[in-house]
């Protein structure tokens, strides 16, 4: 069978349609998970899907499932998706390009009159960003068994509001049981958000694998006091310890290459210009792709706590909220991506994904793989991230072979040697 390609306009001209919803004035998307503006991400997703010729099926936990029927309705579905939720200062692509690229993937199956044996079926994972609600991955986590339900459902964001009553509020506590999901296969296509395909002068990253993550919440505790009385020997200074704790989060990153060490989150109280700041709270989230180093950030972490405590008088909270260990993707499932890459005449190189992806956790229980398209610079978390349709359309044409290698083609109304239309005489069909 020649490669097919998807539609490039359409892909794109779909990605600029659903990057209205939430749209930022620096070109971005502020859509946090389960907001009136995921839920209307949502509904779009879910009238393109229908119109598409899926049928649709929510979970207890908000994950949305469109399926397009295979010849063989008992055999597993091919998968793939993302997420629809973004960062606060998002970008237009992180997560939504690899839902649009499903369902450009069952609209160009559909422009072939393409039947698969397998099912496809498109996922989109509830809260992925782990922004609003932490830690990340949490539909995809709950479906793999890494989280429970209930504790999902009871998660609170910043403002005390439960996740569980925000998605009965948005209408997406569905009743499809969030257990026994099977895939024969599942592929996720995502931009990089890092710089190494472009370095490299690459189209496609074919990934074999996701660095692992450790995420904390911190407390700390010093005393509020008078800024122009309090003399500086006397202080109990919550925020000049949060502020060596920070620096000490990126010396252990650095001196653990290429792992990475991020405070992105903190809360100063009573953020008061004339008060000394007696409470701090913080995030620290530590990367690396290889479990031994990972461990050993993470003493190190232990270690500055300790010592600072020592140090200061500041006491200090450090709770560890979400861990896992990175994670190797199937060896058929890189091969399916590497092969429709070459098929393709596409470049491109081995990567392991920095960032976190469902595709993480569905392959605890499915052969898993990603692909990976070039994003501008490689900055993404960010109202700039940007990429090319061009680029989308290698990616998602990529998405497209790798699952018909394991979905299997039974009929297709396009000649798949020559891509001419197949003329059927009545009476032959
Ligand atoms: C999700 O985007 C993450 O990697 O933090
Ligand atoms: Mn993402
Ligand atoms: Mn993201």
């Amino acid at each position: 069978m020649k490669p097919l390609k998807v539609n490039k306009a359409r892909l794109w001209d779909s990605l600029m349609e659903m990057a209205k919803i939430g749209a930022t004035e620096k070109g971005g998307c502020c859509r946090l998970a389960l907001t009136d503006l995921d839920r209307q991400a949502r509904d779009l997703y879910i009238q393109w899907a229908k119109e598409a010729g899926c049928s649709i099926r929510i979970d207890a936990v908000g994950n949305i499932m469109a399926t397009r029927p295979g010849e063989d309705m008992s055999l597993a579905p091919v998968g793939t998706g993302s997420h629809l939720d973004t960062q606060p200062t998002g970008g237009k692509f992180d997560g939504v390009f690899g839902v649009l690229s499903g369902l450009e993937v069952v609209r160009s199956l559909n422009d072939h009159g393409i039947k698969t044996r397998h099912p496809v079926e498109i996922s989109v994972w509830t809260n992925e960003e782990g922004s609003r609600f932490a830690p990340a991955m949490m539909g995809s986590g709950v479906v793999s068994g890494r989280f429970t339900l209930q504790e999902i459902l009871d998660k609170t964001d910043v403002d005390g509001i439960r996740l569980g009553d925000e998605l009965e509020r948005i209408g997406y506590a569905g009743d499809t049981p969030v257990t026994g999901r099977e895939y024969h296969a599942f592929f996720e296509t995502h931009i990089e958000q890092g710089p190494y395909l472009e370095a490299e002068d690459k189209v496609i990253g074919v990934v074999t694998g996701g660095q692992g993550q450790r995420w904390y919440d911190v407390e700390l505790t010093g005393q509020e006091s008078h800024a122009g009385t309090t003399p500086m020997h006397l202080r109990t200074d919550a925020l000049t310890c949060a502020s060596s704790l920070i620096l000490a989060v990126q010396a252990i990153a650095q001196q653990h290459k290429p792992g990475c060490g991020t405070v992105g989150f903190m809360q100063v109280m009573p953020n008061s210009r004339n008060t000394i700041p007696g409470k701090i709270n913080l995030s620290v989230d530590l990367r690396h792709p290889d479990d031994a180093q990972l461990s050993a950030m993470d003493a190190e972490l232990i270690k500055t706590v300790e010592r600072l405590v020592a140090e200061t008088g500041v006491q200090i909270h450090l709770k560890p909220i979400w861990y896992y260990a990175p994670i190797p993707f199937d060896k058929n499932c890189i091969e399916a991506v590497r092969g429709s890459a070459a098929d393709l005449g596409y470049s491109h190189m081995d990567i392991i994904a920095g960032a976190g992806h469902d595709a993480c956790y569905v392959s605890d229980f499915a052969p898993t793989s990603m692909v990976f398209t070039p994003c501008l610079n490689g900055i993404s978390h960010n109202e700039i991230e940007s990429t090319t349709p061009e680029e989308c359309e290698a990616g998602c044409s990529v998405l497209l072979n790798a699952m018909l290698r394991m979905a299997e083609v039974v009929s297709a109304d396009t000649d798949l040697e020559e891509e001419t239309l197949v003329l059927h005489r009545v009476g032959e069909l």
